[in-house]
């Protein structure tokens, strides 16, 4: 990924209190007193932990990053987070279209397309997840499955810059599992994204936005999926969840 910035992005998912977020901040920050040049390091803390962990990375590399977002502005939606209030934290980042929004919390193409824009107008990087179920990944279709999210989730949007867009492949049998896709079997989807990627915003758009992988990344894995020229860093769950696992992969990518 020569001319791209390596992201590794934490998704700490619902698994901190605010004890235990703000101590997993701080002890990233030990970690990683720096973060290698050419690599970019986001933490993802439930959102009601995004202030207390943004004043412990306050003055550090960390960058911050949300796990949801609704796209109205504001008004009666009980319960959600807006574009305005993750900017007002403030937070850099934003997950979208996660499998487990997607099947736990019904969420669809159409909703990730419409926080995709309103993130990328209020000038928060959304991380836009895609990735096949095991069914698909068994039938031999999984790259039609993953490039039709993409359109769907990102056709028609705004994107001028390629630091503006994230996308991040989980496989989603290889979500907490501890089956890591091989880095050939993530090179040859990131590839084809990075394809529909150019087809939707142009090939010189496409050659700078971020594609990651995502799904049982780890120390001993990062560096073999990193070197492949389309995987340009990991979303990471549950060794994001371990301070010195987190930094280790860091300093590896
Ligand atoms: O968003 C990250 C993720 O779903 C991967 O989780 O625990 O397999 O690294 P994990």
């Amino acid at each position: 990924p020569s001319n791209r910035t390596t992201l590794i992005a934490g998704n700490w998912k619902m698994n901190n209190d605010r004890e235990e977020a703000k101590a997993l901040a701080s002890a990233l920050v030990e970690a990683l007193p720096e973060v290698p040049a050419g690599v970019e390091v986001c933490v993802c803390p439930p959102t009601i932990d995004l202030c207390c962990v943004s004043h412990k990375l306050d003055g550090s590399a960390v960058k911050l990053g949300a796990q949801n977002v609704y796209f109205e502005a504001k008004g009666a939606y009980t319960g959600e987070t807006s574009v305005a209030m993750l900017k007002s934290v403030p937070v850099q980042y934003c997950i979208i279209g996660h499998s487990e929004r997607r099947d736990y919390f019904h969420e669809t193409d159409e909703d990730q397309n419409k926080k995709a824009a309103a993130l990328i107008a209020g000038g928060i990087v959304p991380i836009f997840c895609c990735g096949e179920p095991l069914e698909v990944r068994e039938a031999g279709t999984y790259v039609e499955h993953v490039v039709a999210q993409v359109k769907a989730g990102l056709t028609g949007l705004q994107v001028t810059d390629p630091s503006q867009l994230v996308v991040a492949y989980e496989p989603i049998w290889a979500i907490g599992t501890g089956k890591t896709a091989t880095a050939d079997d993530a090179q040859e989807v990131c590839g084809a994204v990075r394809e529909v990627l150019a087809e939707i915003f142009g090939a010189e758009l496409a050659d700078g936005i971020r594609v990651l992988y995502g799904g049982s990344a780890k120390p001993g894995n990062i560096a073999e999926l990193v070197a492949k020229p389309d995987v340009d860093g990991a979303l990471v769950g549950g060794a994001s969840l371990v301070a010195e696992d987190f930094a280790s992969m860091v300093v590896k990518a």
